[in-house]
């Protein structure tokens, strides 16, 4: 088993055929990706949301993100990974960016993400010339959600939509390999699928995208079924089943029905000799 490469990826792409990407967080979220043969896994930043419990993806350490990336590379076999840029790696210098996205790669990541069109040019340019590609992201960029004023739609007015294509044919044309596409309409995710020749990842974009993206403890409901974004279908309930499984348990051990003797029991050989026990 080998992991897919950037070819492998295009090679799905130019077959016409939807691409499945699928974000992980640890090496076991890292495994089931892995082992339902997703495409492509993501190390978003958005686990320091959904994982980590922070406010946003902005306060995530450099650090804890890294070992985050670890856990999961070593739990994908088969998959393209690709990490994020957290908030705080790259905006300041090409070096900067240059140095985080090296950190990224040296613990098993086989492409970065960044937030931003246009004013990352050069940044992609040099990333690209050192041999690791770089996925645009553009639409809803969760780490501006200060400025956006939330995690909002965007692209739904003409001059946004519009701000919005550009950033994608320049990011396109800096060598961009992939483009996400967060949270906007459907017709500007499919126009601007159409109108570029790298594939488009779209969450919250509609049926037309290149690939699809999910973050995977929305997919799995770890944090329940209730207060998921609009665009997410839940494919299970993680955080009900969890929670059941576990009352059952505790409710086993305060009746004392678990451990069960003989079944979950280990026995002593030559107990003739230890008649006491
Ligand atoms: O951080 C993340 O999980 C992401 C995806 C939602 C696109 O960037
Ligand atoms: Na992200």
């Amino acid at each position: 088993i080998r992991r897919k490469t950037i070819s492998d990826i295009y090679n799905i792409y130019h077959k016409k055929e939807p691409i499945t990407v699928l974000t992980a967080h640890d090496f076991i979220t890292g495994k089931f990706a892995d082992l339902a043969k997703t495409d492509i896994v993501l190390v978003g930043d958005s686990l320091g949301m959904v994982s980590l419990g922070y406010p946003s993806t902005n306060e995530l350490p450099f650090e804890e993100f890294l070992y985050h990336v670890k856990s999961v590379s070593r739990g994908v076999r088969q998959s393209f990974l690709i990490a994020d840029l957290p908030f705080g790696t790259y905006e300041t210098s090409i070096e900067k960016a240059v140095e985080s996205s090296i950190q990224l790669v040296k613990n098993g990541a086989n492409a970065v993400k960044l937030e931003g069109g246009v004013e990352y040019l050069d940044t992609i340019k040099k990333l690209s010339s050192i041999g690791i590609p770089v996925v645009g992201h553009i639409g809803l960029t969760p780490q501006r959600h200060n400025s956006l004023g939330g995690f909002k739609a965007q692209g739904k007015n003409v001059n946004n939509a519009l701000e919005i294509f550009k950033n994608a044919l320049c990011l396109q044309k800096t060598g961009a390999k992939l483009l996400l596409l967060e949270c906007i309409p459907q017709k500007l995710a499919k126009y601007i699928t159409e109108n570029v020749s790298i594939p488009t990842i779209g969450i919250g974009a509609g049926n037309h995208t290149s690939a699809q993206v999910i973050v995977q403890s929305d997919l799995l409901g770890m944090h329940g079924v209730n207060s998921l974004p609009k665009f997410v279908k839940p494919y299970e309930n993680f955080l009900e089943k969890g929670v059941s499984a576990i009352k059952k348990y505790n409710h086993d051990v305060k009746t004392r029905a678990y451990p069960e003797t003989g079944i979950h029991t280990f026995t002593i050989k030559n107990s003739v000799y230890l008649d006491f026990l």
